[in-house]
């Protein structure tokens, strides 16, 4: 965060680190950092760098910070750069050395925050050591204080600029990353940079912004960065965001994400892999190394639509239950303006381009991880329906494992909430360099995964904070469905399937509303199995998908252990898991996997087993064998999964309250997984 002629206490530039902090804790939370221009007041800090650092959650640093005493926190400073983390642990334990911002030494010269891993930091620490650098922390990060300041104390009499030192910095780099870097050598400025993580800059200022791009400096007429006179000539002649906040009141907000920063501005930057932004002296100018083939020489300033009571938690005990609850509007969301209910007509705009091409395919190859891999084994069978094409659903990790064949005329589909998810995306590189169609299917605006790929969908979820992922999943779930419909506009032998499956999303936010007027019943259930160890999830056909997800929502925040089990296979090895005090939730859709279920239910009541049972409204037969039931009102069949799923959503939150954990921050989980 860096305010520019806009005087700003430092408790309040605190208070505008710890809130974009918090807003991001999803990211990670096992401990986080603040650095800030201080102790006193004079010359805005008096040119030196407060470091604070705290295990634990966000609101353990605020505490520190105040308590501390060690900076003046009424000093009103008119220009000032803060940078803050908050970590999840990839490298070292969660400890305050460890946690960000890294220093280059004790001085704290230079100081760094990163997203991301830096795959060969082993080397790159192996010499800075024999040159004499000591490293405090076991992380990988460390080794970039560490390099800048290397290079900063070996410039040899050159003026070389902060935005020049980070630049040859990450061409030391490799892995991923989205860094911030404040120097007391460059007070007032900030130099901002990413590859492979995501990383935007809001603006702020009460002069209006004149344009709507920014355009880029490639090295050969970057000068050095904003320090080079004849570049604020020229950039303040053109019609560029730096002219016109150039020496004006002016606040930038660097984050990788826009929930950090919405309550101060809508106005963002998405920087690409291996752009690098400055800020000097109130102007942003941004600057690349040189230019790729194809590549805008700008980039745009957008206007984001997201609200800031879109991120807040409201009147609910947990972000993932206030998702849970926003999935009557989320799902509609994903289907406005894309279906006419009139017409029967699906338009997904982000695809329609492409839709000739997808036609021709030989097969689709849907991928992601964990949920959004859920998604696809969903909607997969009725993929296979309506696009009359091989549907392969694979595991992002396992896919590359594999080195699975991808062709030129095979499209393949990347599930992913974040658009972040390191797995998927490296799928995504995998899949383009081998010439096929990339699709997308992302929430994120703006992500690594909406960007690289060639076409896609945005689900319009809405935020989701909740680590556990649940309102993605029901659009996911609805958005290739949606896609499937519009592949199989022109079939004849498809329309009267077609039709049925459009009513039935037409009814969707209804009878979701109605699910989730079981809450109650679901929280009794809850109280009855929060104290067992293990449960299992058992269904087959359109709702297999329901059990792996359930399974996997119940051991992400509950820390129980649950399988989904694909009902058929009962008989291949789960039975045995089966007697009287083994929990089993059994989905029992009415389908053309019914009778099979009613099998597999026989077989667990022969056990002595006590099946909770999710079934139809009217399914006496199924309920007459449960122990306790849920009866979910009636959808056609391939969008049952969206209404089987919710109970077992709600039932892991309620398990997971009863026991005592923090829903939203699972242990050893991250909303974003945007390491290997
Ligand atoms: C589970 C969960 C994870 C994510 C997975 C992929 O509740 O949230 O399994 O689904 O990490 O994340 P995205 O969808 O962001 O690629």
């Amino acid at each position: 965060y860096l305010n520019y002629r806009v005087p700003r206490t430092r408790k309040e530039i605190f208070e505008t680190l710890v809130k974009g902090l918090q807003r991001l804790e999803y990211r990670g939370y096992d401990s986080a950092g603040i650095a800030v221009d201080g102790p006193g007041k004079e010359n805005n800090g008096n040119g030196k760098i407060s470091l604070f650092k705290k295990q634990g959650k966000v609101k353990a640093l605020e505490e520190e910070l105040y308590k501390s005493g060690s900076v003046d926190l009424e000093a009103e400073l008119d220009t000032h750069v803060g940078i803050a983390h908050t970590r999840w642990a990839t490298h070292g334990e969660p400890s305050p050395l460890n946690s960000h911002p890294h220093r280059s030494d004790k001085n704290n010269e230079f100081v760094v925050i990163h997203n991301g891993i830096i795959t060969n930091y082993k080397e790159l620490k192996k010499y800075l050591n024999s040159k004499g650098y000591e490293f405090e922390s076991e992380t990988d990060t460390e080794v970039i204080p560490k390099l800048i300041k290397y290079l900063y104390d070996n410039r040899e009499n050159e003026y070389v600029s902060f935005s020049t030192l980070v630049e040859r910095v990450i061409q030391q780099l490799e892995g991923a990353f989205a860094l911030v870097f404040k120097s007391i050598h460059f007070p007032g400025e900030v130099i901002a940079t990413r590859r492979g993580s995501p990383l935007l800059i809001g603006v702020r200022s009460k002069y209006q912004l004149s344009t709507d791009q920014i355009p880029i400096q490639y090295n050969c007429d970057y000068n050095g960065g904003v320090q080079k006179k004849n570049i604020i000539n020229r950039a303040d002649s053109s019609n560029s965001l730096h002219s016109i906040c150039d020496r004006k009141a002016v606040e930038f907000y660097f984050a990788s994400d826009a929930s950090a920063i919405i309550e101060h501005t809508n106005k963002v930057i998405y920087l690409e892999d291996d752009d690098i932004a400055a800020v000097a002296e109130g102007r942003l100018s941004l600057h690349r190394i040189s230019r790729s083939a194809g590549e805008e020489p700008v980039r745009v300033i957008q206007t984001l639509q997201m609200e800031l009571q879109q991120i807040m938690k409201g009147n609910f005990k947990a972000f993932m239950q206030k998702e849970i609850f926003e999935q009557p509007e989320s799902v509609f969301n994903t289907m406005r303006g894309r279906i006419c209910f009139d017409t029967n007509k699906v338009v997904l705009g982000g695809l329609k381009d492409h839709l000739k091409e997808i036609k021709r395919c030989r097969r689709l190859i849907i991928i992601g991880c964990g949920t959004s891999f859920h998604a696809g084994v969903a909607t997969r069978q009725i993929l296979e329906e309506l696009t009359e094409l091989p549907v392969m659903v694979e595991l992002a990790s396992d896919f590359l494992d594999r080195i699975t064949p991808v062709f030129r005329d095979d499209v393949c589909f990347f599930i992913s909430q974040s658009g972040e998810t390191a797995d998927t995306l490296m799928a995504l590189r995998y899949c383009k360099e081998r010439g096929a169609l990339t699709v997308g299917v992302t929430n994120t605006v703006g992500s690594s995964i909406c960007r690289e790929t060639d076409c896609g969908i945005h689900i319009n979820a809405g935020p989701e904070i909740g680590v556990a992922s649940t309102k993605a999943y029901t659009s996911q779930f609805v958005s290739l469905i949606m896609f499937g419909l519009m592949m199989s506009e022109d079939r004849l032998s498809l329309q009267k399937r077609r039709l049925e499956i459009i009513s039935g999303l037409q009814r969707l936010p209804e009878l979701i509303k109605e699910v989730l007027s079981l809450d109650d019943k679901i929280k009794n259930i809850a109280d009855e199995l929060h104290h067992q160890k293990s449960l299992l999830v058992m269904g087959r056909g359109y709702n297999y998908a329901t059990c792996l997800e359930g399974a996997l929502k119940i051991k992400e925040i509950t820390y129980m252990h649950s399988e989904g089990i694909l009902a058929g296979e009962l008989k291949h090895g789960p039975l045995a898991l089966i007697d009287k005090d083994m929990p089993v939730i059994m989905v029992i859709m009415r389908d053309a996997c019914y009778t099979k279920c009613q099998n597999a239910l026989q077989q667990v009541v022969a056990r002595q087993g006590h099946p909770i049972i999710l079934c139809s409204q009217d399914d006496a037969e199924s309920a007459k064998n449960a122990y306790k039931s849920i009866e979910l009102p009636h959808s056609v069949d391939c969008l049952q999964g969206i209404l089987s799923v919710i109970p077992l959503q709600l039932l892991s939150f309620h398990l997971a309250v009863l026991r005592g954990y923090d829903v939203d921050f699972p242990r050893n989980l991250a909303k974003s997984v945007t390491v290997e």
